[in-house]
């Protein structure tokens, strides 16, 4: 696919790894739609970033667990041609009064129902103009490697999206519609390098093969190979350093 003047949405692309991504997209000549919920001033500044680039972007507010809101967007934004499935909840913004059941909930709706619900109204106005379209969904390693007790929810959400991944590719591709999964191992996102100290992301980076954490450029890299490569459907690509094959 050739991304130029494609219509591209980057769920959750107001900061992190999303920032990139649209970005990138916006680079190689996509419109496209920076999403958020709660930060529309980030998502302004992503724009003018873009803007200043010479690209063509805006912001689009949407709650992506919201169905109504999800409708919305999509009829308002006309044909897509590109879907990211990026926005998350921070598995490390749980506040002390949430029950085990709140946290479940907040982290399946936004990091998991979000993909599912932006997936579907995708797939429906994809599918009957002939013109297809590509959707990537962003997973973890935490999909694959068994969680901590306070990271379970998020990883459940992550595993999740594989499935709908798979079942978008099988069911789309008579329509021309691919799905992939990026996998992204420990990325140096903005909310990493402030959570962690330098002398923890060097620990951290230090069990991982190849030595560190990926940069956020490398993610949009596999990102970009998933959009533009026809005959990659249905695949996972993991973006790890060789965590995998880590003893
Ligand atoms: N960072 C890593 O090391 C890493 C590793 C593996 C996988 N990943 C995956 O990569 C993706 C991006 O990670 P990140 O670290 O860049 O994330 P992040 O910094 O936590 O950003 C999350 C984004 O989601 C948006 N968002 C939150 N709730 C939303 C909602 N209800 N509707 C729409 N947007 C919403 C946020 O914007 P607002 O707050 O403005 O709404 C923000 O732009 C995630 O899917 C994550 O699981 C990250």
């Amino acid at each position: 696919m050739d991304v130029k003047g494609k219509t591209a949405i980057v769920t959750g692309s107001s900061q992190g790894l999303g920032r990139v991504f649209a970005k990138t997209l916006a680079k190689a000549g996509a419109r496209v739609i920076v999403n958020c919920a709660h930060h529309p001033d980030k998502a302004q500044t992503v724009v003018d970033e873009i803007h200043a680039d010479g690209g063509i972007a805006e912001v689009y507010v949407c709650d992506v667990s919201d169905e109504k809101a999800i409708a919305k967007m999509f009829q308002d934004l006309g044909r897509v041609d590109i879907l990211v499935n990026n926005a998350r909840v921070d598995p490390y913004s749980r506040r002390p009064e949430m029950t085990e059941g709140e946290w479940w909930d907040r982290v399946i709706d936004i990091s998991l129902k979000s993909c599912f619900l932006c997936s579907m109204a995708f797939f429906d106005q994809a599918k009957d103009d002939g013109k297809g379209g590509v959707i990537v969904n962003i997973s973890s390693v935490r999909a694959f490697r068994p969680a901590e007790m306070h990271m379970i929810a998020y990883g459940v959400s992550k595993l999740g999206m594989h499935g709908i991944t798979r079942a978008i590719a099988h069911n789309g591709a008579p329509f021309g519609i691919r799905a992939n999964t990026i996998c992204p191992g420990m990325c140096l996102t903005e909310n990493l390098t402030k959570r962690l100290t330098p002398e923890q992301q060097k620990a951290e980076g230090s069990l991982i093969p190849i030595g560190r954490g990926s940069t956020m450029e490398e993610n949009a890299d596999a990102v970009m190979f998933a959009i533009e490569n026809d005959y990659v459907t249905g695949e996972t690509i993991n973006i790890n350093g060789g965590m995998y094959y880590a003893p």
